[in-house]
């Protein structure tokens, strides 16, 4: 049964490798191609961006569904999950950084002083860096509990991901995508200050 489990976890952890990797052969395939319809570089931010917030909510799943299927061997998905996350959230960043700000860092910045909608996404970006590096065995072991504090942040940029998702929806009066990417994350927030303590019995 136990052997039976891991098999399915390993098989599990290939096919979300596979959807996770999915989203940015396509962008590729279709820059290749010229096929990135009218505006090529807003199709490319709008998509990072969306898969960066979905893999972030799907990685901030796992500890709850851990517990709901009693499947502690779903933890083998997450650093994958939140590394994928960072890749486009990194994508999604570089592509800013050459589309609007003509590879200027300088100009990125003062866009950040700018528009609050850049500033958050910064901010959230930021944030995913110490995740990152820190998203290995050595560093678990190194930090011991301190590693669970700082992974938490994951939370605070799921939520600063919403923030940014809203400001940018604002001028377009269109809320839907961002209150139900909030709500997903309202509800894992939830889930977890419920079971923040250890069960008794
Ligand atoms: C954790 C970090 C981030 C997340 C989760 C995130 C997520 C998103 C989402 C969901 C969208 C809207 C996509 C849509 O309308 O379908 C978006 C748009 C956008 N983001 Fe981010 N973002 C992040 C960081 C950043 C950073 C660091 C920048 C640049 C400094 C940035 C710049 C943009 C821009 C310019 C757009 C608008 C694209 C357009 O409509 O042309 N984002 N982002």
């Amino acid at each position: 049964m136990h052997a039976d489990l891991k098999s399915q976890t390993r098989l599990l952890r290939l096919s979300l490798f596979l959807w996770a990797a999915t989203p940015l052969v396509d962008l590729f395939l279709l820059a290749l191609s010229g096929n990135l319809g009218a505006n090529p570089q807003e199709t490319l931010l709008r998509s990072t961006g969306m898969c960066c917030l979905v893999l972030l909510l799907v990685t901030l799943s796992i500890t709850p569904l851990r517990r709901l299927l009693d499947w502690t061997e779903l933890v083998r998905l997450r650093r994958m999950l939140g590394l994928w996350a960072f890749a486009y959230a990194f994508i999604h960043l570089l592509g800013f950084w050459a589309f609007e700000h003509e590879f200027l860092w300088s100009a990125v910045l003062k866009d950040a002083f700018k528009r609050p909608f850049v500033t958050v996404g910064l901010v959230g970006f930021a944030l995913l860096i110490p995740l990152a590096i820190t998203s290995n065995q050595w560093s678990m072991r190194q930090l011991g509990a301190r590693w669970k504090t700082i992974h938490q942040l994951i939370y605070a940029v799921a939520l600063l991901g919403c923030i940014h998702f809203f400001l940018h929806r604002a001028g377009k009066n269109n809320f839907f995508d961002p209150s139900v990417a909030l709500a997903v994350t309202v509800v894992l927030l939830g889930l977890r200050w419920r079971w923040r303590r250890p069960r008794h019995h």
